[in-house]
């Protein structure tokens, strides 16, 4: 059997990597395919390194653009590699622009397609991301969920319940075996050594338009007088920033550039509070038990806050301060750990893709081992 990986941006490598790991274990052979859609040192490369990513076969090089332009640039680009590798298996991941073009590509060529992180929608279409999500979806052969709220999504949006897989969250498989190298993490800098507030903000909805960006980080402001902040700034952010006039962090706002899987999860495991955007850190801190604030109106996620840690706050500003106040007096909300969400998700994926293959190909289960 021969499985083929596709990934591009930040989040899809902490979900890939358990799951290569997992395929390794029982000897498949495997093809890594980098669409390129994150490109920096510390966007990219570190994760391969300190997730034990292999190197890519491919890394299509696709860089930043409009998403009609990188999503034709990635398919375009990806066509002729998967045509000349002829897996029997595409893993696709999250729900980024790589993640949907990579899928369409194979649909087209009926080269079977397993989705992971199926099923999660936040039922607003002003994401670029639910539109790769709902499509994604409906390319796929084998949809992988992390809870519940994913199996009922996609039986409503009439795809066919033999398809559906409920395996748990492969992301938590990384935080799980990271985390004893996470607690490591020392810094040459104090930021562990007093009470932080940790920030990410990238969602277009938050940060394109200068006015909300003005906005949120004035809030952040006024925080900032209460909470030390720690904010490693996304690239999109970051040039969002420097055309914003009149602004500059003040001495409580600890500006930074992304960091690495490790030292991202330390910031997590030391921070009181956490606000953010992300969807992974939405997760991310549900397990952790750390309080987590999610500046969105709605989450793809929510799991993470009627089991975990997570408010979502919208955008408004009173809410995100109220919020955080009642953090910083000790009356932060409790939370729970999602079922399945137990570090063995990339075994199950492993398991169900591999008896998928002996079911449609007929061979016994070691020949489907040793591989082709
Ligand atoms: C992408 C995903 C988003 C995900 C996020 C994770 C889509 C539609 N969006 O958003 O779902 O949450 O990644 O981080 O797929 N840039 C750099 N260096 C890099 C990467 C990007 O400078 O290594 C800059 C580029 O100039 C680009 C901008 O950041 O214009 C945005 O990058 P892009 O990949 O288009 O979207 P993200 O905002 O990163
Ligand atoms: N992350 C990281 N370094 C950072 C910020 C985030 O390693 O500076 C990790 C984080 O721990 C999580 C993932 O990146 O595993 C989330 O990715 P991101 O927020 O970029 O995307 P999203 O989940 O919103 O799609």
């Amino acid at each position: 059997m021969h499985i083929l990986h596709v990934v591009g941006a930040r989040p899809n490598f902490m979900k890939a990597a358990p799951v290569i790991a997992a395929f390794r274990e029982y000897g498949v052979r495997q093809t890594l395919v980098h669409t390129g859609q994150h490109y920096d040192a510390f966007m990219s490369d570190i994760f391969f390194q300190q997730l034990g990513i292999p190197e890519p076969d491919f890394n299509l090089a696709v860089g930043a653009g409009s998403h009609a332009a990188q999503t034709a640039e990635i398919m375009s680009r990806f066509e002729p590699v998967v045509i000349a590798a002829n897996p029997d298996l595409v893993v696709v991941y999250g729900d980024v622009n790589s993640t949907l073009s990579a899928a369409l590509v194979c649909a087209k060529l009926r080269i079977p397609v397993g989705h992971v992180e199926a099923g999660l929608r936040s039922f607003d279409r002003d994401m670029p991301e639910e539109i790769n999500r709902i499509l994604t979806d409906q390319l796929a052969d084998l949809l992988f969920t992390p809870s519940e709220d994913g199996d009922l999504n996609l039986l409503r949006e009439g795809i066919d319940g033999q398809k559906i897989y409920r395996v748990g969250n492969v992301m938590i498989d990384t935080l799980v075996k990271l985390l004893p190298a996470a607690k490591r993490v020392t810094r040459a800098d104090d930021v562990f050594e007093s009470p932080y507030a940790l920030v990410t903000l990238h969602r277009p909805s938050n940060v394109d338009d200068p006015a909300t960006l003005d906005s949120v980080i004035r809030t952040l402001d006024t925080l900032s007088r209460e909470i030390r902040i720690v904010f490693p700034v996304h690239p999109r952010t970051r040039k969002q920033l420097e055309s914003l006039r009149g602004w500059t962090p003040g001495r409580n706002i600890q500006l930074i550039d992304p960091v690495g899987y490790l030292e991202f999860l330390a910031l997590q495991l030391h921070a009181v509070l956490v606000v953010t955007d992300s969807g992974g850190i939405q997760e991310e801190t549900t397990y952790l038990g750390v309080p987590c604030l999610t500046v969105r109106n709605n989450t793809e996620r929510p799991v993470t806050t009627t089991i975990g840690t997570n408010v979502l706050v919208g955008q408004d500003r009173e809410t995100l301060l109220s919020e955080a106040r009642r953090v910083l007096s000790g009356r932060a909300k409790k939370g729970g750990i999602p079922p399945l969400w137990d570090g063995r998700a990339a075994h199950r994926i492993a398991q169900i893709a591999l008896c998928a293959y002996v079911e449609r190909v007929g061979v016994p289960f070691e020949v489907a081992r040793a591989g082709r």
